[in-house]
């Protein structure tokens, strides 16, 4: 140091010293979220379709991605009409729900909107809920958005409890309560009249504005609603008669595009413009535009493949049974099974014979996606060698 006097009276900071981030206090020391990316032959741990996308779908892609590209010198179009009303479409075949492409908004995976809702209903002062066991990002959007964060528990079987619901809308009066159907890591689909339930429960639960109470939010994450069974009803049946109601989806787990990053959720109108409140501009790149696009046109072999998915679901789930470990009932493209003195022993035993598979949900537990019947072979071997 030179020793030369500052223009103020405090002395110059020492340069050779590695000056100290100003990182909020609440994240200091904290770990990223994300199940480990491991290359091993079997991987079953973040509940992706096991397929890849075929030939025909993979060159409509490239030709499509290829045409936007000459466009790329311009911004994409932020409000993305097109891509709106080919989801619209979609939900309809889909859920049998005709949704008006204006309630339709999407982001760069359902985490994005999700973390948009928050944004846009949550932030410091505001409180979210949800019932545990149940996905670990929810926090994390809550933690983001200085959202006050409240967790209940769910009750027998993974189930909601509607007077634990009752209870914590009363003492918290949430903006936001999500709801994952199915759950995850229990794979539990929510009973339509308990979404039915919850909406009243829900209509003036919220915090005050304008010096009345207003609604909490209720978001229902449908990430895995393409694996529901049958019968089991989308909340998008509810959305009309609920403007305080959001049904999440995303095109990463049943549709096999967890690459792509494309989420969306059906709302009412007036949801979606506040969420253009706090969407950054251009949020949704040309690119995944026209590639979520190009892959919404194969949506009819893509849900060949879903049946498919769902039958294996029941019959390893079977399998579990048999082998005497306990299940979760799943509407899910993944299994909760256990319990298990020590899990991580059982992850493993398992990961030593190539298999990949998810220490989440309450102790004891472990989780494992569907996979292609290969998978689940594999699978199976390696857990009966595990707990021999
Ligand atoms: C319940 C649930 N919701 C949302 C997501 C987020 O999915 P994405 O951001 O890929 O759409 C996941 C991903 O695992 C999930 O399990």
């Amino acid at each position: 140091m030179s020793g030369a006097a500052s223009p103020s009276s405090a002395p110059m900071p020492d340069v050779r010293v590695r000056p100290l981030l100003p990182l909020r206090a609440d994240l200091a020391g904290l770990e990223p979220y994300g199940a480990p990316q491991l290359d091993v032959p079997v991987r079953l741990n973040v509940n992706e379709n096991p397929f890849a996308p075929s030939p025909e779908v993979v060159e409509d892609i490239a030709a499509s991605v290829g045409r936007a590209a000459a466009g790329l010198n311009r911004y994409p179009d932020r409000d993305f009409p097109e891509l709106r009303e080919a989801l619209a479409d979609y939900l309809a075949v889909e859920s049998h729900v005709r949704v008006d492409p204006e309630s339709i908004w999407a982001a760069n995976g359902s985490n994005e909107v999700m973390l948009q809702i928050l944004q846009a209903f949550g932030g410091c002062g505001r409180t979210v809920v949800s019932f545990a066991p149940t996905y670990s990002m929810y926090h994390e959007y809550a933690r983001d958005t200085c959202t006050h964060w409240v967790q209940g528990d769910r009750g027998d079987g993974f189930r909601l409890d509607l007077a634990e619901v009752e209870r914590v809308l009363e003492r918290e009066h949430p903006s936001v309560l999500l709801l994952a159907s199915p759950n995850n890591p229990t794979g539990t689909a929510l009973d339509p009249r308990a979404v039915h339930r919850v909406l009243d429960m829900a209509r003036a639960s919220g915090p005050l504005v304008q010096g009345g109470r207003s609604a909490t939010l209720v978001v229902v994450d449908e990430a895995y609603g393409e694996f529901r069974r049958q019968g089991v009803p989308s909340a998008l049946e509810l959305l009309g008669d609920h403007p305080h109601l959001v049904v999440s989806r995303t095109m990463s787990k049943a549709f096999g595009m967890a690459g792509l990053r494309l989420g969306y959720m059906a709302a009412a109108p007036e949801v979606i413009d506040s969420i253009m409140l706090v969407r950054l501009p251009y949020h949704l790149s040309a690119l995944t535009q026209a590639a979520a696009l190009a892959a919404l046109r194969h949506r009819d072999a893509l849900m060949t493949q879903i049946a498919g998915l769902r039958a294996e679901r029941d019959a390893l789930a079977a399998w579990l049974v048999e082998q005497g470990h306990q299940v979760a009932e799943s509407d899910a493209n993944f299994i909760l099974f256990g319990t298990f003195p020590d899990r991580n022993a059982v992850f493993r035993a398992l990961l030593e014979r190539g298999v990949l598979i998810r220490v989440v949900g309450p102790e004891g537990w472990l989780r494992v996606s569907v996979g292609t019947p290969e998978e689940t072979e594999a699978f199976k071997a390696a857990l009966k060698e595990a707990t021999a």
